[in-house]
């Protein structure tokens, strides 16, 4: 695993899998998993979709960048796995903070696979519309490049089982960050 403190930051989509292949990595290397999106849930006793229907999204977004802000400066947390809500590479700064938190892998998928996981879960104010598989498209247009710039590794998820992605991305980690590209 790349980096003194050991950790693995998951970013992609919505329905990429980070969380589900996030338990799994750590599980299996003996890593502690975190989730974003649940610290943020824990700290303001409300869930996700109270938080942007009750502040708005700009709010969440600010909670967002607090979090990877200490998350950054925190010594004590390693050989983590740290899971990221889908939008935490709208923000520049989370997109540099990330790489001191720890080796950034990007689970990527196309919008169909996304789609198939993401329908009908009420979890996600912004899959809240009639058009789900548009705004997915649209979202991964705006974004991709946003993703691929916060990586240091992407994975190809489409046709690979939880247990192939875990393993890819442990693979990625232990190369460490400088491989992309190479
Ligand atoms: C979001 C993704 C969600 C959550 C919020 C916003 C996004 O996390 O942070 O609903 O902007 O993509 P998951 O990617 O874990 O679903």
């Amino acid at each position: 695993m790349s980096g003194s403190r050991n950790n693995i930051c998951l970013i992609g989509y919505m329905g990429s899998g980070k969380s589900t292949v996030g338990k799994v990595l750590a599980e299996r290397f003996g890593m502690t998993f975190e989730d974003t999106d649940e610290i943020i849930v824990k700290s303001q006793g409300r869930s996700i979709p109270e938080i942007f229907r009750e502040e708005g999204e700009p709010y969440f977004r600010e909670l967002e960048h607090g979090l990877v802000q200490s998350l950054a400066k925190d010594e004590q947390l390693k050989d983590t796995v740290l899971s990221t809500g889908g939008g935490i590479i709208i923000n520049e700064d989370n997109r540099k903070l990330l790489k001191r938190i720890g080796c950034v892998v990007y689970l990527r998928a196309c919008a169909q696979s996304l789609y198939e996981r993401v329908k009908g879960d009420e979890g996600r104010p912004l899959l809240n519309t009639e058009d789900v598989y548009g705004r997915i498209e649209e979202m991964l247009k705006q974004r991709s490049p946003m993703y691929e710039e916060a990586a240091d590794h992407i994975i190809d998820t489409d046709g690979l089982s939880v247990d192939e992605t875990v393993m890819a991305v442990a693979a990625a980690a232990a190369a460490g960050p400088e491989v992309l590209g190479s």
